[in-house]
């Protein structure tokens, strides 16, 4: 079993009071803290080895160079790419989709067809209606059930000679459904498409291996899963990243430059200009480490067990209705009170030191396919307790009594 109270004892934010009261971080979804593990590096980073990479003959930029290299390997290794050069440093999960929705603009002609999943964040609609636009493509829907669950007879009407792109998430960041992604990833292929899985909420809770999914984008923050802000990475197949033109020009990423012509550098290079995020890359191969050392699967079970306890629990509250209901679900429950505006029961919850999130959550969609403005979100990490869970409950319960 997982030891949560000695693992609470690794994240320092955790003892924090807000508003008089001990902190209750129900807001993993859209950040994850972080364990003291990998503050340790960034802090040894700056304070001992702070320099360019790849640049430098000195020692600093080697030693710099060296750390930043391997934790692209330990992020290989997690992901069970193929090639280490096949992990591209990015700024985030969003940076990873524009990466390849802009490769994308030289490849697809009018007509093509992209589909895309009821369910994703705007981060996962806009480039692909940019695309669209720039292209003549048509962007097309997969829906989506009551539950929250994709419909998968209508995502497999929907595939058809035209298709050259399926973007799907992996796990849902308003409604914690885990997505099918292994049945979309091949029936996707079996028509000769390419797909993009936005892993940005599943990565922290499930390990994929994107050898076995077969998948062709696979793209992660490091700050959903203990890492830091401003960094992340896109897996992209070999043979896909080759075709890809560059998405950005500059230093690094260049074989040969003159006025009249450049040559592009090998990958990841390509597709890496200008310096990169050097600590932030070091601390997330950290961050992988740590969350390694826990184990995936303890986690997993862990979180379910929370999850299932909070479900129960908010159920019990009168006039409570969850939205994302999923047979495939992870420890994200989004909600709302009958009569009351999710912002009210936040900032009320706030008051009581408890933080989740509010609003559309940056999938309006989801919320236009459901008629409401938003809901309260919580979701939750391995270091969150049952006591925290009984916390949010009578938060809310609180709530409900104040504003009803
Ligand atoms: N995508 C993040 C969230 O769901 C920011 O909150």
């Amino acid at each position: 079993m997982l030891d949560v109270q000695k693992i609470r004892k690794d994240f320092p934010i955790l003892n924090r009071e807000v508003n008089g009261k001990p902190l209750v971080y129900l807001d993993n979804a859209a950040t994850s803290q972080t364990p003291k593990q990998v503050i340790d590096v960034i802090v040894d980073y700056y304070q001992n080895y702070n320099a360019n990479i790849h640049r430098g003959v000195h020692f600093l930029s080697q030693e710099a160079t060296d750390k930043y290299e391997q934790a692209r390997q330990k992020i290989q290794k997690h992901f069970n790419a193929k090639k280490s050069h096949e992990i591209i440093f990015t700024s985030g999960t969003t940076h990873g989709i524009n990466l390849v929705a802009n490769g994308f603009s030289s490849i697809l002609k009018k007509g093509d067809e992209i589909l895309v999943s009821a369910m994703e964040h705007h981060s996962n609609i806009v480039p692909w209606q940019m695309l669209a636009e720039r292209t003549g493509a048509l962007l097309k829907v997969i829906p989506m059930n009551e539950e929250g669950e994709l419909v998968m007879d209508a995502f497999h009407d929907l595939l058809g000679a035209k298709t050259k792109l399926v973007f799907c998430n992996h796990i849902s960041n308003a409604l914690g459904t885990i997505n099918p992604i292994k049945e979309i990833i091949e029936s996707a292929h079996t028509v000769g498409a390419a797909v993009l899985i936005d892993g940005a909420q599943a990565a922290p809770h499930i390990q994929a291996d994107v050898q076995a999914l077969d998948v062709d984008f696979y793209t992660v923050s490091a700050h959903k899963m203990c890492g830091p802000t401003g960094v992340g990475v896109l897996y992209g197949k070999e043979e896909w990243l080759n075709k890809l033109p560059p998405y950005q020009g500059g230093g690094e990423m260049i074989a040969e430059v003159t006025f009249e012509k450049t040559t592009y550098a090998e990958l990841p290079h390509k597709f890496e200009a200008g310096t990169p995020n050097i600590c932030g890359g070091i601390a997330f191969g950290a961050a992988l480490d740590y969350m390694n050392s826990i184990g995936f699967q303890k986690i997993a079970a862990y979180e379910h067990e929370l999850l299932k306890y909070a479900t129960e629990e908010l159920l019990s509250i009168e006039g409570l209705r969850i939205y994302g209901t999923a047979q495939e679900k992870t420890s994200v429950i989004s909600f709302n009170i009958e009569g009351v505006h999710p912002y009210d029961i936040g900032t009320i919850l706030d008051k009581l030191g408890i933080a989740v999130r509010t609003g559309h959550h940056c999938a309006q969609p989801i919320m236009d396919f459901y008629k409401i403005p938003g809901t309260v979100r919580a979701s939750f990490c391995f270091y969150n307790t049952k006591e925290e869970v009984d916390a949010l409950v009578e938060g809310v319960k609180r709530a409900r009594n104040m504003l009803l």
